[in-house]
């Protein structure tokens, strides 16, 4: 079975450790090939947030490593088959040039790639609060088929630790890529409504 490309762009917005965690996710399935490209203020917040261990362990994670600027590199052309790209985090800069289709750096290419090629591209903008344009941005680029999923915890798991929302935000992404190996995230399985419970409870007791 011929392994699933994933590109993974890391662009200069907090959230460096989501980025992280995508690719050990991604690192563990024997079916994926992670290529990865690290925009120049990535490289920065990854150092920032993260420590200057985290480009060496990235770029040891990935399959291929592709320089920011090189706009000549395989991913920048739609006829390399590649099954989806994640943009983790994604500055409102990136979103922006997407938005508009100013593709002059290898994030912003490829990324325009997979929408010209209508293949998966999820975009985990984030920036707080947010302005007019870059909401308009946000709609721009679903209307042009990619997903935005703003890195956003949600609590219902009742997270322990940081790294617990991380993981989480982590493994939701990649689904949304929709590989043939299924879904990773941990699902909510529904729980019963209080009311529900409560008259359940009462009609054990009568
Ligand atoms: C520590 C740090 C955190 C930042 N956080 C954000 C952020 O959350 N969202 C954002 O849009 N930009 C953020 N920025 C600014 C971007 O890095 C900046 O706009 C940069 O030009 C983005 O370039 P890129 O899209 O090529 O990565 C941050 C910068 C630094 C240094």
């Amino acid at each position: 079975m011929k392994p699933e490309r994933v590109i993974v762009g890391i662009s200069g917005a907090s959230g460096a450790a989501i980025a992280v965690r995508i690719i050990e996710r991604l690192a563990e399935l024997p079916s994926i090939e992670t290529h990865l490209v690290v925009s120049d203020a990535g490289r920065r917040t990854l150092q920032h947030e993260i420590g200057p261990r985290a480009l060496p362990h990235i770029r040891s994670l990935a399959c291929r490593i592709y320089p920011a600027g090189d706009i000549g590199a395989a991913i920048a052309s739609g006829s390399f088959p590649v099954h989806g790209m994640i943009v983790a985090p994604c500055s409102m800069r990136t979103l922006s040039a997407v938005a508009s289709g100013h593709a002059d750096t290898l994030i912003v290419r490829a990324a325009d790639v997979q929408l010209k090629e209508r293949r998966r591209l999820v975009l985990l903008a984030r920036e707080t609060p947010l302005h007019l344009g870059h909401l308009r941005n946000m709609c721009t680029v679903t209307e042009m088929g990619a997903i935005v999923m703003p890195p956003v915890p949600a609590f219902y798991h009742k997270p322990q630790t940081i790294d617990d929302m991380v993981d989480q935000l982590a493994c939701r992404a990649i689904d949304l890529l929709a590989l043939s190996i299924g879904t990773i995230a941990r699902i909510w399985e529904g729980e019963v409504a209080e009311t529900e419970r409560s008259s359940t409870v009462t009609n054990l007791l009568l």
